[in-house]
């Protein structure tokens, strides 16, 4: 289950890789407009304020996502559903898909499928986290499978869910499409209290850990917090009272149709 407050506990630095995909999408008056996996819905809500004529979407296989997003107000038409199932309609001339395709197997599959099937010069941006190699992810695979619960979370580690950059651009590229595909690394300082838990421990509560935590009763769920906690103070201990958080992303934008020599 996504719990929207503590997913948006850190909402300024996750919304920036938002914002830094869609400034390169220069779409000029689109008719629709799609937010693939859309959360909580506060960057959907920037997407109809740029493009005040287009009819926007959000899509999100959480309901919980979806109320919050729906308590906006915003004028877009957020529904429950999931991506795999999801098709474009001829007017759709932007999807944009936010930190969302790392949790869908095979995605790469509906990558193609949605540039063949989305009206030519329609864009396709989409952002994945590049950071599954990070101490953090390290850590937390190798408390996973040390612990008493390694027969319980073993099939959920996840070792390498996204392609790199070059692999995505090569993909889309392939499917007709002219890409701008390139690589982040942003380097978030997260306060660090002194009686406060780790903050990339809070951070990863918000998105990796949610399926170990489901996984887990109470008792099980607070031993493996702890435990690696202590892991992610040794990988990234806090000075003057901050912590440094590289966080590699991977961005692409895609423009259906388009010659391969073409720009976005
Ligand atoms: C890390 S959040 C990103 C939310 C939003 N795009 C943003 O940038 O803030 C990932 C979202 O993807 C949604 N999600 C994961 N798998 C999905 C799927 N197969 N179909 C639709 N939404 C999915 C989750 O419910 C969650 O809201």
């Amino acid at each position: 289950m996504w719990d929207p407050t503590t997913y948006l506990r850190y909402g300024d630095e996750r919304s920036r890789p938002f914002h830094d995909l869609v400034a390169r999408v220069p779409a000029d008056r689109p008719r629709a407009v799609v937010d693939l996996g859309c959360g909580p819905g506060t960057l959907t809500a920037t997407l109809a304020a740029r493009w005040p004529d287009a009819r926007t979407a959000g899509v999100d296989s959480s309901p919980e996502m979806i109320d919050r997003a729906a308590a906006l107000d915003a004028p877009v038409d957020f529904t429950v559903g999931d991506v795999r199932d999801w098709r474009p309609t001829p007017d759709v001339d932007v999807v944009v898909a936010n930190a969302v395709l790392q949790w869908v197997p095979g995605h790469e599959d509906l990558l193609v499928r949605w540039a063949g099937a989305l009206t030519p010069g329609a864009f396709l941006a989409f952002q994945v986290p590049g950071n599954f190699a990070a101490p953090s992810h390290r850590a937390l695979r190798e408390v996973a499978r040390a612990t008493r619960w390694s027969d319980t979370l073993a099939p959920l580690l996840r070792e390498a869910p996204v392609r790199d950059a070059v692999d995505y651009a090569a993909l889309l590229a392939a499917a007709g499409c002219a890409v701008d595909a390139w690589e982040t690394t942003y380097v978030h300082l997260l306060p660090a209290g002194a009686d406060a838990d780790h903050p990339v421990l809070t951070w990863m509560e918000g998105t990796a850990l949610r399926p170990v935590r489901a996984a887990l009763d109470a008792a099980g769920w607070a031993d493996f917090r702890t435990e690696l906690g202590v892991r992610l103070a040794e990988a990234y201990p806090a000075r003057q009272g901050q912590v440094y958080f590289p966080f590699r992303r991977i961005f692409v934008v895609a423009r259906t149709g388009a010659r391969a020599e073409e720009k976005p």
